[in-house]
C-alpha cells in the first residue's frame, strides 16, 4: 500500500449550522468556524469536513445546492472562506468541501431553464421523462418518501429526483454536465481545498430505461436503491472524475458508498481506486430497518461487533476505511451504539477507545468529543429534518402511536446530530448570542466545552489523551500501518477486543461493555498505556480466597472499562 500524506491522521466533520455562531443570527458560521481553529487543533484535529456551505434553499439544509460558486449569505462571504482556508494552513490543517454532484436544487439556474423548456439544452442536464399509461415513469420511491418523479405542469413529463422534489438528480451522461461539474470541482481545488467528501455517489449511474420493480410496500413503490444497484458502470463514471480532477490536485476524497457490489472494495479506495477512503457504514447497516426507522431491530451488541469486525480484518493491509460512529446523518453515537446501562462518562470513553483505535483514518463529528447525546423533543413540529418528517410518517402509518413514533425519532433522527454544538452552560451553551436555528439539548449544562475542559476526568480530556495517544511517536507507526488482529478470548462475553501488530509491537485494545466483569488473561504483563477508569487494572500472580496462586497476568475489565496495552 502506498503511503499517503492523510494516513495517521485524525478527521473532524463540522455541520456549519450548528457549530459556531460569530454574527448572532442564531445560525453557525464561517467565522464562527475560524474561531475555534485552536480548539480543534488543541483537541488533536489535521483534516476538518465541513458540510455544504454553497448556496442554498436549505430544503435539505445545503444539500440541495443552487449555486457551486457561491457561499450561502447565512454562513459569510467568499472572503471569509478565503481566511477560513489561510487560518487552517497557518495551522498545518486540512480543509475539505462536501461535493453534492449527484444532485443540485430546483432553484438553481440550470434547473430553472429545464423547467422553461424541458426538450431544450438544459432539459438534458436532468433527467425528464414521459408518464406511462397516465402514471409516473417507473415506481421506484426516493430516499425521503414517495415517488421519485415530480409532474412537470402543464406537460406530459416527469423529472427524476431520488432524494427530496427540490433535489432534481443531475443527468450524469450528458458529457455537458461532466464538465460543468469538473470544472466546478477544479475551481474549489484550485483554491486549495485538500479535497471532498462526496455526497450520495452511488446514485449517479442510473439502469437505462427505468424499469418497474416488484414494489416493497403497501405503497405500490419499491426503494430507489433497487434501481441503483442494477445499474452497470459506475466504474467508469469515477475514474472520469478522479482523472480530470482530483488526480490533478493530489486530493483527498472521501466518498459516501452504500450499496458496493461485493468484492469491489480495492477498486474504490485501493491505491489506484476511484477515491481515497469511504466510510464504513457497515455497523450502521447491522442496525436498519427494512422498511423505515420504526422497524430496525435496535441495538445489539454482538451484530455490531461482528459488522465491525468483518470490516476491519476484510479491509487487510490494501485499503483505508474512514471510520465513524456518528455523522449528520446519524443519532449520537453515545446514545446507538452503548447498551442503557453504559450510556454514561465511562461508557462514552470506552466507546472511543475502540473506535478511534481501529485500523483507517478516524472521523469525529462535533460534539462527539464532549459526549452529546440524542435530544427529546416534544412533537415532531420541533424537528427541522425532512427525513425525520418522513419517517414519522411512515411510523404512524405503520400503525405506530404518537408516543411511540416519537420515541423513534429520538433514537434515530437526524436532527440529534444537528442541535447546537455545546461549547459553555451559559445561555444557548455560547453557540450564539441570539435566537439559535434549532433547539439546544437541554443539558448542556453539564456536557460542554468549557466545563469538560477544565475537568481532568471528562470525556474531552480523554478524547485528547486518546488522539494523542494515536499520535505519540513511538505508537504513530502502529496505530497507522499495524494490522488489525481481533482478540479471541472472552468472545462470548460483551468484549470488544483487538490487537494492533506491526513487527515487534502489539498493542492491545479491549472494551467491556457487559454489565459484568471481564477477566481477560495476557500472555505479558505488558505496559497500560491508557485506561478510562481506575479499576481497569493488570494483575499478576493473585492470591485469591486467601490462598489460591491464579499464575500468569489477567487483565480485570470492570463494566464499561477501556484499555490499551503496550505488550
Ligand atoms: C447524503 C447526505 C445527506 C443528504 C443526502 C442528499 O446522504 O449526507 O445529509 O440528505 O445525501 O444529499
Amino acid at each position: 500500500m502506498k503511503r499517503q500524506w492523510w494516513h495517521g491522521k485524525i478527521a473532524y466533520q463540522i455541520y456549519p449550522k450548528s457549530f459556531c455562531d460569530s454574527d448572532g443570527d442564531g445560525i453557525g458560521d464561517i467565522r464562527g468556524i475560524i474561531g475555534k481553529l485552536d480548539y480543534l487543533k488543541e483537541l488533536g484535529v489535521d483534516i476538518i469536513w465541513i458540510s455544504p456551505i454553497y448556496q442554498s434553499p436549505f430544503i435539505d439544509q445545503g444539500y440541495d445546492i443552487s449555486d457551486y460558486y457561491k457561499i450561502d449569505p447565512a454562513f459569510g462571504t467568499m472572503e471569509d472562506f478565503d481566511q477560513l482556508l489561510a487560518e487552517a494552513k497557518k495551522r498545518d490543517m486540512y480543509l475539505l468541501m462536501d461535493l453534492v454532484i449527484n444532485h443540485c436544487s430546483d432553484k438553481h439556474e440550470w434547473f430553472q431553464k429545464a423547467l422553461r423548456e424541458p426538450e431544450g439544452e438544459y432539459g438534458k442536464y436532468f433527467y425528464f421523462e414521459k408518464g406511462k399509461d397516465g402514471k409516473a415513469p417507473s415506481n421506484y420511491r426516493s430516499y425521503f418518501g414517495g415517488s421519485v418523479w415530480e409532474p412537470v405542469p402543464g406537460t406530459d413529463l416527469y423529472y427524476l429526483h431520488l432524494f427530496a422534489k427540490e433535489q432534481p438528480d443531475l443527468n450524469w451522461e450528458n458529457p455537458k454536465v461532466l464538465e460543468e461539474l469538473f470544472r466546478m470541482v477544479n475551481w474549489w481545488l484550485d483554491k486549495g481545498l485538500a479535497g471532498f467528501r462526496i455526497d450520495a455517489i452511488m446514485n449517479v449511474k442510473k439502469t437505462e430505461g427505468f424499469p418497474d420493480y416488484e414494489p416493497d410496500g403497501d405503497d405500490g413503490l419499491v426503494m430507489c436503491t433497487r434501481m441503483i444497484e442494477e445499474a452497470e458502470g459506475i466504474g467508469g463514471l469515477f475514474q472520469k472524475l478522479k482523472q480530470e480532477t482530483f488526480e490533478k490536485h493530489d486530493a483527498f476524497t472521501v466518498a459516501e458508498v452504500f450499496n458496493m457490489k461485493e468484492g469491489e472494495l480495492e477498486k474504490f479506495i485501493g491505491d489506484e481506486g476511484y477515491f481515497s477512503t469511504m466510510f464504513d457504514f457497515a455497523p450502521l447497516m447491522a442496525m436498519a430497518g427494512g422498511h423505515g426507522w420504526y422497524d430496525a431491530p435496535g441495538y445489539d451488541f454482538f451484530r455490531w461487533r461482528q459488522a465491525l469486525m468483518k470490516s476491519q480484518t476484510e479491509c487487510g493491509e490494501n485499503v483505508f476505511y474512514a471510520n465513524i460512529i456518528e455523522n449528520h446523518d446519524e443519532p449520537r453515537g453515545a446514545s446507538t451504539y452503548l447498551p442503557e446501562y453504559a450510556q454514561n462518562n465511562d461508557g462514552t470513553k470506552m466507546l472511543a477507545t475502540v473506535s478511534i483505535l481501529l485500523r483507517g483514518l478516524p472521523f469525529l463529528y462535533q460534539g462527539q468529543e464532549i459526549g452529546m447525546k440524542n435530544c427529546k423533543m416534544k412533537d415532531i413540529d420541533e424537528y427541522n429534518d425532512i427525513d425525520t418528517k418522513n419517517q414519522y410518517k411512515i411510523a404512524r402509518e405503520a400503525g405506530l402511536s404518537e408516543e411511540e413514533a416519537m420515541y423513534i425519532c429520538f433514537k434515530h433522527s437526524r436532527d440529534n446530530a444537528r442541535t447546537p454544538m455545546q461549547w459553555n452552560a451559559e445561555e444557548n451553551a455560547g453557540f450564539t448570542a441570539g435566537i439559535p436555528w434549532m433547539k439546544l439539548n437541554p443539558n448542556y449544562k453539564e456536557i460542554n466545552v468549557e466545563t469538560e475542559e477544565k475537568d481532568s476526568g471528562s470525556v474531552l480530556s480523554y478524547y485528547k489523551k486518546l488522539l494523542a495517544l494515536r499520535k505519540q511517536e513511538e505508537y504513530r507507526e502502529v496505530f497507522t500501518y499495524g494490522d488489525f488482529v481481533p482478540e479471541m478470548g472472552a468472545q462470548e462475553q460483551m468484549l470488544f477486543a483487538f490487537h494492533r501488530k506491526k513487527e515487534q509491537q502489539d498493542i492491545l485494545v479491549a472494551a467491556n461493555f457487559g454489565k459484568e466483569e471481564i477477566v481477560l488473561s495476557l500472555e505479558k504483563k505488558g505496559k497500560m498505556l491508557l485506561k478510562n477508569q481506575e479499576g481497569v487494572l493488570i494483575q499478576e500472580n493473585t492470591l485469591i480466597q486467601g490462598n489460591t496462586l491464579i499464575q500468569g497476568n489477567r487483565l480485570i475489565l470492570p463494566s464499561c472499562g477501556a484499555a490499551v496495552i503496550e505488550l
